[in-house]
């Protein structure tokens, strides 16, 4: 059972929280909606409001469904649920119902934004701005090339906090 809470209220040690238990990306509707894994975001605070940012490269499924929504989901997932992360970031949504491999239920946050009852942790994030990353304004150059060999570049995603629920 997921309860609304405060973001202010959130404990996570967001290194491990993204870097290590990683996220699940998701946007659309419920009837239609993808997901993807990812390890790299950040959590904080920008124009007076709580955020998370994402950085999402062009080439998946889950930019499309992003580009297309007002808002875009953030869910975290205990232990058990690892099998299901390595799916959802080994696996495009265009060759594979990931959802319901992994046997997600999905939710509806504001505005409709799709999430999963299963997660121990969920933000609900409103799109606020988006930046494509620039190659000219890599200060290390190592970057460049060990990250972007074929030049695609992240999408930079800034997305409001405007829901978070947690487990329990
Ligand atoms: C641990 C892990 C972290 C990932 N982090 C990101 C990320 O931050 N951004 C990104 O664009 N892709 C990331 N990926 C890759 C996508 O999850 C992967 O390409 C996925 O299959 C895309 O699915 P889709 O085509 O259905 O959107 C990550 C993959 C894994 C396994």
């Amino acid at each position: 059972m997921l309860t609304k809470i405060d973001p202010k209220t959130i404990q996570d040690n967001v290194f491990s929280t993204i870097g290590s238990d990683w996220l699940l990306i998701t946007a659309g509707t419920k009837e239609r909606c993808n997901t993807m894994t990812a390890s790299w975001g950040g959590l904080g605070v920008l124009w007076g409001r709580n955020v998370a940012t994402v950085y999402i490269r062009p080439q998946r499924y889950t930019y499309e469904f992003v580009e297309q929504s007002d808002c875009f989901t953030i869910s975290v997932f205990d232990e058990s649920w690892r099998d299901a992360l390595n799916l959802c970031g080994t696996k495009s949504g265009r060759d594979v119902d990931k959802i319901k491999e992994c046997g997600f239920t999905v939710v509806e946050g504001e505005g409709g934004a799709p999430y999963f009852e299963q997660a121990r942790l969920v933000l609900v994030c409103r799109k606020l701005y988006w930046q494509d990353m620039d190659p000219d304004h890599f200060l290390d150059l190592e970057i460049d090339s060990r990250f972007y060999a074929q030049k695609d570049y992240h999408r930079v995603y800034v997305g409001e906090i405007v829901e978070a629920y947690k487990r329990g």
